[in-house]
């Protein structure tokens, strides 16, 4: 009786054919307007059109109409507006506003992972012929988006509305709640909140197959002239992630991963593996236990910000 799924995003940019045209050549399909997706989940992303670039809406399924009941009574004992039937509810983050849909339901089922050999000391599993990753060097499919990772001000907030009212559930958190990572689904973090100096989209991520389809992904991407390399690969700590991000060109920055930590026992996690209290940049809460590991400023700090700062004044959002 729970959250289950992150079914889809919506992002909003000034230049949303752009954007879309983007991921047709990287790793997704038209599916319908406005609507990218994969053979497996059609619906995955939308891009809109708006004034500055923000993530517009997210679209989570629960396992039952008791769920639906139970977080629109949460949302309405916080004082948030929402509308609801026995099978959907939808408000607007009061923090971040963007618009929230809960409908009961469940993420599609995925196709497995393709199986690459690999040669390791004592297991021979690839003879005779070169690697998988380089007789096939095409822009891997991208199989779901995983996450998003939000900047604001407003970190206690943001994290009690996801927590407490909309039922995430936390997977570790740095310094009691400077950084929160949360999931609906079995991976470790479908949803980071970490402090910005106001509340923005600080990256989305969209899950590969394995780490060659991660640098593949990468190396694919870099090859179109208005995106740039942030920071990968390597591999975090928290949620374990091969990583490589990127700016699209809109100006957002996404995230090539694969191999997240996944929670099914989640007593066994928060009894043996969840802390609230990760702290220190070289232990398990630093960036990366291998790769680069220092981000670039760029990474929490968009030159963007003071504009989107101004668009989200402008909207009468805090
Ligand atoms: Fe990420």
């Amino acid at each position: 009786m729970a959250l289950n799924g992150l079914l889809d995003i919506q992002i909003a940019v000034p230049n949303p054919q752009e954007l879309f045209d983007f991921w047709l050549q990287h790793g997704m399909g038209a599916t319908a307007d406005g609507v990218l997706g994969t053979p497996d989940r059609p619906v995955q992303m939308q891009i809109a059109e708006g004034t500055y670039r923000h993530l517009s809406s997210m679209h989570l399924s629960c396992d039952s109409e008791a769920d639906i009941a139970a977080i629109a009574k949460r949302l309405t004992d916080a004082g948030i507006t929402s509308t609801s039937d026995s099978t959907s509810v939808r408000c607007v983050d009061p923090i971040f506003g963007h618009a929230i849909v809960i409908d009961v339901g469940s993420p599609h089922s995925l196709t497995p992972t393709q199986k690459r050999a690999f040669n390791g000391p004592g297991e021979l599993t690839r003879v005779n012929t070169r690697a998988d990753a380089v007789l096939h060097t095409e822009m891997p499919v991208v199989r779901r988006v995983g996450h998003v990772v939000l900047g604001t001000p407003h970190l206690a907030e943001a994290v009690d509305f996801y927590s407490n009212v909309l039922g995430y559930r936390i997977s570790d958190q740095i310094m009691k709640g400077f950084a929160t990572f949360m999931r609906v689904e079995s991976d470790h973090h479908n949803l980071m909140i970490q402090p910005g100096p106001t509340s923005y989209l600080n990256h989305y991520a969209v899950e590969v197959d394995d780490i060659d389809a991660v640098g593949l992904a990468g190396s694919h991407a870099l090859k179109d002239e208005r995106v740039s390399s942030i920071i990968g690969v390597g591999r975090h700590n928290l949620g374990a992630n091969v990583f490589w991000y990127l700016q699209d060109p809109s100006g957002n920055m996404f995230e090539f991963f694969s191999d997240m930590d996944q929670i099914v026992d989640e007593e066994v996690w928060d009894r043996v593996h969840r802390r609230l209290d990760w702290e220190g940049e070289d232990g398990p809460a630093g960036f990366a236990v291998w790769g680069p590991n220092e981000p670039p400023e760029v990474f929490f700090s968009p030159p963007d910000l003071p504009s989107i700062a101004a668009a989200r004044e402008a909207n009468g959002l805090k």
